[in-house]
């Protein structure tokens, strides 16, 4: 017998996670998703980053077929989202607003339920569920004595019974306090190695930057950038220094492993992480050099969404 290494229910690996072409949609005269075109591939960690009220839940509701668009068009693993979407629930789980559980029920209970609704009978499943959010020790309780926290991380296991491929979080760290956030954050970086596909949204640049490998920043519907986060943090990030004399900077800067471009006779730009500027003016003045000014530049995500979101509060 020949195996084909890569091929699950005759989907390959290159074939895209997601997918969508101008999609679009509508509230009346609102347009709440204008246009957006994404491809997002198999194993992604993807963040839909936007201010309040920017289209990200709308979004999520489209591509989960909770809603149509108004126009354009969507896949997942290769099925279109409206035509094919019992194609496509096998192979997706999703948290979008808190979801109900039985408060008088315990978290174990609660995922039985919803096993044996779903015509499983994987009991086994359950206890490994629990364990990949780590509720086991609580699993016997009532989920009315758990933490917001605990309840989120219920609905993400609950959202992981099926075993799907692709997994969609709508601000899944909403509310949360830091503890809960981080304990969150990792669960869905641990998922991400493991080799699902996520697609979360988040109002947070720094979370998008933490946990995700890919990126899109949409601002009242509309597509502002995307890319790979890594192309995006790291294009442009830097110091901006005045420094004289110019050859002590550039052997400073070169010292650091931090090539200097130089812009006026003590100007330079240097691609260094901002958090190390103040080692980069202790070796200047060391080294005898006179420092006049240092800037942090920021990198284009950041540059972009501190633009959008400024422009909001306006
Ligand atoms: N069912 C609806 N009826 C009318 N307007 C809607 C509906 N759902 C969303 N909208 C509008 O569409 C726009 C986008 O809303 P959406 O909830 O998708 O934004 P969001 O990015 O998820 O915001 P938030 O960060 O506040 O959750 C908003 O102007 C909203 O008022
Ligand atoms: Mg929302």
């Amino acid at each position: 017998m020949k195996i084909f290494v890569g091929m699950v229910n005759g989907m390959t690996r290159t074939t895209l996670a997601i997918e969508t072409a101008g999609l679009s949609r509508s509230f009346g005269a609102r347009q709440a998703v204008q246009d957006i075109t994404l491809t997002i591939p198999q194993g992604a960690v993807f963040g839909l980053l936007g201010p309040n009220g920017a289209g990200k839940t709308t979004m999520i509701r489209i591509l989960l077929g909770l809603i149509r668009p108004t126009s354009g068009s969507g896949r997942i693993l290769g099925h279109d989202i409206v035509q094919e979407r019992a194609a496509i629930l096998p192979h997706i789980g999703a948290i979008v607003e808190s979801p109900a559980f039985y408060p008088y029920l315990s978290g174990r209970d609660n995922l039985l339920v919803l096993m044996h609704t779903s015509g499983s009978k994987d009991t086994h499943r359950v206890a490994e569920v629990l364990k990949l959010v780590d509720l086991t020790q609580r699993a016997d309780d009532k989920v009315k004595t758990y933490s917001l926290g605990m309840k989120q991380r219920l609905a993400l296991a609950a959202a992981l019974l099926h075993r799907p491929h692709v997994i969609f979080l709508d601000e899944p760290t909403n509310g949360l306090d830091p503890a809960g956030t981080v304990e969150i954050r990792e669960l869905i970086r641990r998922l991400g190695q493991a080799g699902h596909t996520i697609f979360l949204s988040s109002h947070l640049l720094h979370e998008v930057e933490q946990v995700c490998s890919d990126v899109a920043i949409i601002n009242q519907g509309q597509m502002v950038t995307q890319g790979r986060v890594a192309d995006l943090t790291g294009n442009g990030a830097g110091v901006l220094i005045e420094a004289e004399p110019l050859a002590i900077l550039q052997a400073v800067a070169e010292r650091m492993d931090a090539p200097l471009k130089v812009i006026g006779p003590r100007t330079g730009s240097l691609h260094l992480a901002p958090e190390l500027a103040p080692r980069l003016v202790a070796a200047l003045v060391h080294a005898g050099a006179e420092v006049h000014q240092v800037t942090p530049q920021r990198s284009s995500l950041e540059q972009r969404f501190l633009e959008l979101t400024r422009m909001d509060k306006r």
